[in-house]
């Protein structure tokens, strides 16, 4: 993992508890309760489970014009999980139980942000060390930014506290740069918004480029992936399947406990008190699936 950022482990013949399990073994878990209000409970029963599929409550295949469908839009852009959070996240598990049939699309797609870093012009590089800017993410960015007109009354700047992390980061089980940006990014700490939009863009087109991106295509049930949020981004690819197969993903999410796992944000000790940003949520009709 420390090496490739992203392994696929095909066939697994792992289960929902056995998934579970195998996370913990990784490290501290993040879990849902925090999404469960109103006496929601888990669509699968565990509160380590974060759904990725189109299943719908009923179990048939999600509206692809649902609120839920809407705010999924924005796990179709590179994004790393969690970076919203106080507390970052280190490795996703995410696991196939039921996948379109072949052609319908639905790959997940993968971007090293340590190859990006290596590939930046050199007077960037020296201009991001000296920098040493801090970004501000937000859950409501990504959102907006993937269904733009059905969160067209979501304002990021009043949606919750954003999370602050270094831009420019070393990747400690690599000693590797890395470039930590994601879809979640809303703004660079102390630069004109115009400027800070920029550089986003430009270094979110660099890391995300072509020739630094794999795709990665589901092949049966319990096919797993993980990935270290760390030093990749990663995005859901739609396709032919959408409202018409389901594609039940489930993922675990780590919490880091790299000594930049809080970036500069507050420790907190309980993360079940984190304020989810209910305001992206609440706008989608919905509280219990996130990005
Ligand atoms: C995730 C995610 C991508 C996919 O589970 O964090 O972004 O392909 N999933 O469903
Ligand atoms: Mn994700």
């Amino acid at each position: 993992m420390a090496k490739y950022g992203v392994c696929v482990y095909r066939n697994t013949g792992l289960d929902d508890a056995a998934h579970i399990k195998f996370s913990q073994r990784i490290g501290e878990l993040d879990t849902m309760r925090r999404y469960m209000i109103d006496g929601r409970k888990p669509r699968y029963g565990f509160y380590e489970l974060f759904d990725a599929g189109n299943i719908d409550d009923q179990g048939g295949v999600l509206d692809p014009n649902s609120p839920r469908a809407q705010y999924g839009k924005g796990n179709a852009l590179f994004h790393v999980d969690s970076s919203f959070n106080p507390r970052r996240a280190s490795f996703s598990l995410l696991r196939a139980v039921e996948i379109p049939p072949p052609g319908n699309g639905g790959n997940t797609d993968f971007a090293d942000s340590r190859t990006a870093w290596d590939d930046l012009d050199p007077a960037l590089q020296r201009e991001l060390l000296e920098k040493d800017y801090t970004v501000h993410h937000s859950i409501a960015q990504s959102r907006k930014l993937g269904s733009p007109e059905f969160f067209k009354d979501l304002d990021p700047t009043n949606a919750g506290r954003m999370a602050r992390h270094k831009l420019i980061q070393v990747h400690e089980p690599s000693g590797r740069r890395n470039i930590y940006i994601a879809a979640h990014s809303h703004h660079i700490e102390g630069i004109p918004k115009e400027e800070s939009d920029a550089l986003i863009k430009k270094l979110l087109d660099h890391v995300t480029r072509e020739n630094n991106t794999i795709s990665v295509e589901w092949k049966q049930p319990s096919d797993m992936i993980i990935w270290d949020n760390r030093c990749t981004l990663h995005k859901a690819n739609g396709g032919s399947f959408e409202g018409k197969y389901r594609r039940d993903l489930r993922r675990t999410t780590v919490h880091d406990d790299s000594s930049t796992a809080w970036g500069l944000n507050e420790v907190e000790d309980d993360t079940e008190k984190w304020v989810v940003n209910h305001a992206a949520t609440k706008a989608a009709g919905m509280t219990k699936v996130q990005g």
